[in-house]
C-alpha cells in the first residue's frame, strides 16, 4: 500500500433524504441506513490508508458551501446528489470549483427509473458515475478514487 495516501483526503456528500436510508424505499435504496454505509466507507479508508470524511444535507445551500470549503484540502470527492443530480445547476458550479477526480454515486439505477431521473447535472463533469450497485457504489468509488490520487 502507498503510504503517500496518508495524506489524502477525500470528501462524501450525501444529499437529500438519505438520512432515511434504511426507512425509505428499500426496493430502490436498500436497507441499510446512512450510518451503516459510512461506517463501510470509514472501515475501507482505513484499508486504503486515506482519509474519508462525510456530509449529509438536505439543503442545497449547505452542500454548495460544505464543497465551497473543501477547496485545496481534499483530493477526491464522492457525491450522490441524490434529487439535487436532476435540478441543481449550483451543486455543478460547486463541484466544478472544487475541481479535484468525482465520482457521482447513486443507489438505484436512476437510468431504469422515471425518465426525470436519468438525467444528472454531474454526469457529465464527474469522472465516473456509478448507478444501480447500492451500497457497494460507495465502496468501489472509494477504491477507484484511492487509485486515481495515488
Ligand atoms: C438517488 C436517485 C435519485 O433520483 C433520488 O432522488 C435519490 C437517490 C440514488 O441514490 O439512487 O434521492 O440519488
Amino acid at each position: 500500500m502507498d503510504d503517500s495516501r496518508q495524506n489524502q483526503s477525500i470528501l462524501v456528500v450525501h444529499g437529500p433524504n438519505l438520512n432515511m436510508l434504511g426507512k425509505r424505499q428499500p426496493e430502490h435504496y436498500g436497507t441499510r441506513s446512512l450510518e451503516d454505509i459510512n461506517t463501510s466507507l470509514r472501515a475501507k479508508a482505513s484499508e486504503l490508508k486515506i482519509q474519508v470524511s462525510m456530509i449529509q444535507s438536505n439543503h442545497e445551500g449547505e452542500i454548495v458551501e460544505t464543497i465551497q470549503k473543501a477547496v485545496g484540502r481534499v483530493q477526491g470527492l464522492i457525491i450522490n446528489p441524490a434529487a439535487f443530480s436532476h435540478t441543481s445547476v449550483a451543486i455543478r458550479d460547486a463541484v466544478l470549483i472544487l475541481d479535484v477526480p468525482t465520482i457521482e454515486v447513486h443507489l438505484s439505477n436512476i437510468y431504469k427509473r422515471e425518465p426525470f431521473r436519468h438525467h444528472s447535472f454531474i454526469a457529465d463533469i464527474a469522472t465516473a458515475q456509478i448507478s444501480g450497485l447500492g451500497a457497494s457504489g460507495y465502496l468501489f468509488a472509494l477504491e477507484a478514487l484511492a487509485q486515481l490520487i495515488a
